[in-house]
């Protein structure tokens, strides 16, 4: 829908050159024209290596070498990608900078799915404008979910001219030519494509964590549920072949991953579209069997399409965590039809009981939306009934959000403002009054923890259960990245505070 504009003016040239007010040039990719994203991984260390010579020219003009920051807006699919970005930037020869304000290269990764997203992007851009203006010679760049947005895109373009590299979600693959141009051009380049051809294969990756790593196994979402904007930012699914997947996981083995989390909006619907068909509990077990994978984590499952095969594929491996993060979005039936979301009441409280039938310790975790467009009290207490019945370990509650052009922003019965406030609170206090007492059931459990980091306070360290409660225990940084078990001593609402069994690791 976003660039419907963009196709309809087929007739203009694959790529136009426009003047801006300041004059600055800028490119916009007509669809049509996504014959460079098709462009090989070579191709693009090809871009990485013109790009270290930039750097290099940079470096001596600076006296320093250059840095860069990436900041991270959205989910776990774009935390993914801001690794991709940050490992192209570091393999160009950019260091990489915690503080934006020192950060030759910025670069904003964002979110769009709700409004206080897009917000928090506009924010924050009133500051980088106040750093361009002491030092124009730094390059901006704005890229993710809200870049797919043509209004968007427009308004940056208007009003905050100092962006010099606007990109999207489907031509992330390119950013290390999309860089060289931004290094090189001295003028503002944007370049959004409609859809994605290619996915990011072989990109170099820069990740957070050495011990635990996302795995994108899909892109998209085909499900259009009537309130979300991801599909259209996001583009229709495209699954990953289970080769590509099992190869990238074996790097990480090697590399000292201990931990994987399989990444997609609707990964039980994995496998649609390959040559050579699988299932998602089918390539669950093949990631399981590769030895030296410990902990395996998976998001987001779409209640509708979770099967029986991969609940007993759960049960089944030890490596696979014993958490399942099962978005509700409501207990309401009928909110749940306009939701466009495919389950009923009765069919996610049937697929709770198989799954703990299954594995009763698991802990499960939601998000919930209130204040959908025609919402009831009598709809909202069933939600609030919902969430007695299930028991969750945790739930994300969401205000509401309108995203023009998803079909919920043009129903008519929306819920006025006070109202919806009112219920979040009442929301609030339910998710808390159970999640609290269900996190205290591992107390005096001696439990492996995978150590993350050092804790603020010394002599701390904090890390994750399987069922993936935070654990902070006295140890030393060394225990960063093993797996140690602590004994849950006691438990602090959603936390825990324990002391390892042993402190060589494992
Ligand atoms: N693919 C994932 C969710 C991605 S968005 C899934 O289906 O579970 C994460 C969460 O944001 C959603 O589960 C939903 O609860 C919330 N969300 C999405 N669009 C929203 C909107 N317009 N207003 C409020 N919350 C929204
Ligand atoms: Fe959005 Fe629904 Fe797709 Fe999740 S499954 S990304 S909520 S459309
Ligand atoms: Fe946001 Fe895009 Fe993720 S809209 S939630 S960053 S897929």
């Amino acid at each position: 829908m976003n660039f419907k504009q963009d196709n309809d003016a087929s007739a203009l040239e694959n790529s136009q050159n426009h003047k801006n007010r300041d004059n600055r040039d800028i490119s916009i990719k007509q669809n049509k024209d996504a014959d460079k994203s098709g462009e090989s991984a070579e191709n693009q260390y090809g871009y990485i290596l013109e790009a270290s010579s930039l750097a290099d020219a940079l470096a001596r003009k600076l006296g320093r070498r250059p840095c860069f920051t990436v900041v991270n807006f959205g989910c776990q699919m774009n935390a993914r990608d801001s690794e991709k970005l940050r490992g192209v930037l570091r393999d160009s020869g950019f260091e990489e900078t915690e503080n934006e304000d020192d950060a030759d290269v910025v670069i904003y990764n964002t979110c769009t799915v709700r409004e206080n997203a897009d917000e928090h992007v506009y924010g924050r851009l009133g500051h980088l404008n106040g750093i361009k203006e002491k030092h124009p010679e730094r390059l901006i760049g704005l890229c993710g979910c809200m870049m797919q947005e043509r209004r968007i895109v427009e308004k940056i373009k208007k009003s905050y001219p100092f962006v010099d590299l606007i990109f999207g979600t489907h031509n992330l693959g390119e950013f290390p030519r999309l860089l060289v141009r931004a290094l090189s051009e001295k003028k503002r380049v944007v370049e959004i494509i409609e859809s994605k051809k290619t996915v990011e294969e072989n990109l170099p990756v820069e990740r957070k964590y050495s011990f635990k790593s996302g795995v994108n196994i899909m892109y998209g979402c085909n499900n259009f549920c009537s309130y979300c904007i991801v599909p259209y930012v996001r583009g229709r699914e495209i699954s990953r072949t289970p080769e590509a997947i099992l190869a990238e996981v074996m790097k990480l083995r090697d590399d000292g991953v201990r931990e994987i989390m399989l990444l997609g909006q609707n990964v039980n619907s994995y496998g649609k579209g390959l040559e050579v068909p699988e299932t998602f509990a089918g390539l669950l077990g093949r990631i399981c069997r590769i030895s030296g994978i410990d902990r395996v984590r998976f998001m987001t499952s779409h209640p509708k399409d979770l099967s029986q095969e991969l609940i007993d594929a759960m049960a089944e491996y030890p490596a696979v965590c014993p958490h399942l993060h099962l978005p509700v979005q409501s207990g309401s039936t009928e909110i749940l039809k306009r939701m466009n979301r495919h389950y009923t009441r009765e069919d996610y409280l049937a697929l709770v009981g198989r799954i703990r039938e299954k594995i009763p310790d698991i802990s499960l975790t939601t998000d919930i939306i209130v204040g959908f467009p025609g919402e009831t009290e009598e709809d909202f207490k069933e939600t609030l009934s919902l969430i007695r019945e299930v028991g969750f370990d945790s739930a994300f509650t969401f205000i509401y959000s309108k995203r023009t052009g998803t079909p919920a922003a043009a129903m008519a019965d929306q819920v006025p403002e006070e109202v919806v406030h009112e219920r979040f609170d009442r929301l609030l206090a339910e998710v808390k009054k159970d999640a609290e007492a269900r996190c205290a059931r591992f107390k005096g459990r001696t439990m492996d923890v995978l150590v993350e980091e050092a804790n603020k306070q010394p002599g701390l360290v904090t890390g994750r259960i399987p069922n993936n409660l935070v654990v902070h225990f006295p140890g030393s940084k060394e225990l960063i990245g093993k797996i140690v078990p602590v004994r849950l001593d006691e438990c602090r609402g959603f936390y825990y505070i324990g002391t390892a069994e042993e402190t060589d690791g494992v």
